[in-house]
């Protein structure tokens, strides 16, 4: 509905303008370079997918599934959801395509938007962006060590140089099945204390109670049986070789039993990682192993493991600026009759400068106040789509458009020349 005011963008929803839209993109490209370069091919996926995916993956009774989803019909009455994560809509993609017609071990990694209602605040929105990365079919310890690695050296590519991994080890089948009987026993007698939501969880999930953000019931579960207790051997050494290959790569671990994650599909490694800069929403990316989640969903029994990056809390921590500092060329025009040429000197230096940045400036407003703009941008206006390392102003008067020539003034360097425009296409005549 409009208001007084005009149309507002929808609670919880924000519009990306540069120069932060241009930071996301670093982040991206970079994401882009780092995973191509562990053999991971990039996915993207409908962003609407049916309701049901996200019911029989993520789980009926977890937050997302139970009050967070964006679910409406469609004109033909099929309940379709925005989706609130991606790993779903992967696994789906990947059957539907057939599995044999996909490379093993697949590989695969994805950017874009998410979809949760939640109560919005400081790194909490309800359409967020996701970097994510799948794993597919390698059982072992090598391809959790191998996501992990992965994901720290984007990290740290990104300038974060203090971030740890937080670990722990879901039991998986009767394992889990010990385990949830043993936390509903332990949480029971406390029931009558807890909110009808989590009464509802002992009895149909308990390990979503770990999830709840209810103080009583953060207490009803202070001594709690652990996860690590009711391992099986497999999954205990599957562990602990996950522990041993972080080692030797360099990856820094601490270990936390409460960490069960809040979706469904998870067995054996899962894994957060939370930064102190954030406040309350602090987990910058989650993910772990979910070998069975291709079986629930009606394929083979297919081992992966995965992270999602949430790209938006990303971004909020960056310790510095990703995007490269790029040479800006400021092509000048005396007054309106030389915006053809000055347009001609342009493409000229786009041409032969590969990466640079050439704007006109097509104000009219003459050398002085045009000089004064390209000042501007040098020192870094906060407004600008791009960062600066260097500012050249080309200016073209009568003179020069007669002449055929062009008048370089290098702004950091003060060094100013008059070049014919043909030396323009010439690669590096005006370095
Ligand atoms: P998740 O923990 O639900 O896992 O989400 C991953 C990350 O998305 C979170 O750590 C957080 O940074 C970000 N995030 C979640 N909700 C919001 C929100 N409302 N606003 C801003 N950021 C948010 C998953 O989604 C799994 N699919 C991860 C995965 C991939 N597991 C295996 N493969």
């Amino acid at each position: 509905m409009t208001s007084a005011k005009g149309f507002r963008a929808v609670k919880g929803t924000r519009d990306l303008f540069p120069p932060e839209s241009e930071i996301y993109a670093a982040v991206e490209d970079i994401a882009r370079e780092v995973f191509s370069s562990w053999g991971y091919g990039e996915i993207r996926t409908p962003i609407l997918e049916s309701t049901e995916l996200f019911a029989r993956s993520v789980g009926e009774t977890t937050d997302i599934v139970h009050k967070e989803m964006y679910t409406f019909s469609d004109r033909k009455g099929r309940s379709l959801t925005l989706r609130p994560e991606n790993t779903a809509g992967v696994v789906r993609a990947a059957l539907e395509r057939g599995l044999d017609r996909l490379p093993r071990p697949l590989r695969l990694w994805y950017t874009g938007e998410q979809f949760r209602y939640e109560r919005p605040q400081k790194g909490r929105y309800r359409e967020f962006r996701q970097i994510g990365a799948e794993m597919i079919g390698v059982p072992g310890s090598a391809a959790d060590a191998e996501v992990l690695t992965m994901l720290f050296d984007f990290l740290r590519r990104l300038g974060f140089a203090d971030l740890s991994v937080t670990l722990n080890c879901v039991p998986a089948g009767a394992a889990r099945e010990s385990f949830a009987s043993a936390l509903r026993e332990h949480v029971r007698p406390h029931a009558a204390r807890l909110g009808e939501d989590d009464r509802r969880r002992i009895e149909e999930n308990p390990l979503r109670l770990f999830d709840s953000k209810d103080p009583e019931t953060q207490s009803a579960l202070a001594e709690a049986p652990r996860t690590l207790d009711f391992l099986d051997a497999a999954a205990a050494e599957h562990f602990a070789s996950v522990k041993r290959m972080l080692s030797e790569a360099g990856i820094p671990f601490t270990e936390s039993s409460a960490i069960v994650r809040g979706l469904d599909y998870y067995t054996v490694t899962v894994f957060e990682v939370v930064s102190a800069g954030l406040g309350a929403q602090n987990a910058i990316l989650g993910g772990g192993r979910y070998d069975n989640l291709f079986a629930d969903m009606g394929g083979p029994g297919l081992p992966a493991v995965g992270f999602a990056i949430g790209e938006d809390r990303l971004v909020e921590a960056l310790p510095r600026d990703p995007r490269a500092a790029r040479d800006l060329w400021y092509v000048l025009p005396g007054s309106a009759a030389e915006f053809a040429y000055a347009t001609l000197v342009a493409r000229e230096i786009r041409a032969s400068h590969p990466g640079a940045i050439v704007e006109t400036d097509l104000s009219g407003r003459g050398f002085a106040k045009g000089f004064s703009r390209a000042s501007q941008l040098l020192e870094g206006d906060g407004h600008a789509p791009f960062r600066v390392s260097s500012v050249r102003v080309v200016s073209v008067g009568s003179q020069e458009k007669e002449a055929g020539t062009v008048k370089v003034k290098d702004l950091s360097k003060r060094t100013e020349e008059t070049l014919p425009l043909s030396s323009l296409a010439g690669q590096g005549a005006l370095r």
